[in-house]
């Protein structure tokens, strides 16, 4: 578990289901993700499902997932963020995902400065990557704030057959990025 000022990280669990799931249903959510995109919440609530089992395999076998995201305020569930093994570039991937509601608060940046740090840190993991989808403004945005430079396209089946572009951070760059601060 890991808390910022506004936000609890945490494995995600069965109750997360239903918020999960209304939040694949949602198309602007899922636009650049299209191996989120359900097409009603019946769908989506299968696909949730899915997620949290895989995630939960990951956390035991891999000790790497991504966090359900919870305001600390309420314990809403506002998104998920963390990393996931990616083999087919030998990285570790960074994952964002918001809630709409909850879109230009800053929370995606909060949660995935935690994450980073994590992977960074605690891990110490030499690379971190993102793949990003043409036209995702937004994730190409806090990447870019995240210190992540954009290096090169990539083909990706899983984002639906297209090319990413592949945006990389290094632990090198980031600890130089704290400035000394640690
Ligand atoms: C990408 C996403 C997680 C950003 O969440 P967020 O909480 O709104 O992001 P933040 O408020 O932390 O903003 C981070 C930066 O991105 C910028 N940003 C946010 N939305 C933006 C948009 N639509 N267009 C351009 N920049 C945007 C913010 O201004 C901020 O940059 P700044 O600090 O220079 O102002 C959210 O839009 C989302 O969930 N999208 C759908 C899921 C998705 O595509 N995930 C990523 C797949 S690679």
């Amino acid at each position: 578990m890991i808390d910022t000022p506004r936000l609890r990280l945490l494995p995600l669990d069965e109750a997360d289901r239903e918020p999960l799931a209304r939040l694949f249903a949602d198309p602007e959510v899922t636009r650049f993700l299209p191996q989120l995109a359900a097409a009603n919440l019946d769908a989506a609530r299968a696909l949730a499902s899915q997620r949290i089992e895989r995630y939960a395999a990951q956390w035991r076998t891999q000790g790497l997932a991504p966090w359900a995201l919870r305001l600390r305020q309420d314990g809403a569930l506002v998104g998920w963020c963390g990393l996931r093994a990616t083999p087919e570039f030998d990285a570790v991937e960074m994952v964002w995902l918001v809630a709409r509601a909850h879109w230009g608060r800053g929370l995606a940046a909060e949660a995935a400065r935690a994450a980073l740090d994590y992977g960074f840190m605690r891990r110490g993991l030499p690379r971190l990557i993102a793949l990003i989808l043409p036209g995702n403004s937004a994730s190409v945005r806090l990447a870019e704030r995240l210190g992540m430079r954009y290096e090169r396209h990539v083909p990706v089946n899983y984002l639906g057959g297209g090319a990413a572009q592949l945006f990389r951070l290094t632990r090198t760059d980031y600890l130089a990025s704290l400035g000394g601060a640690r």
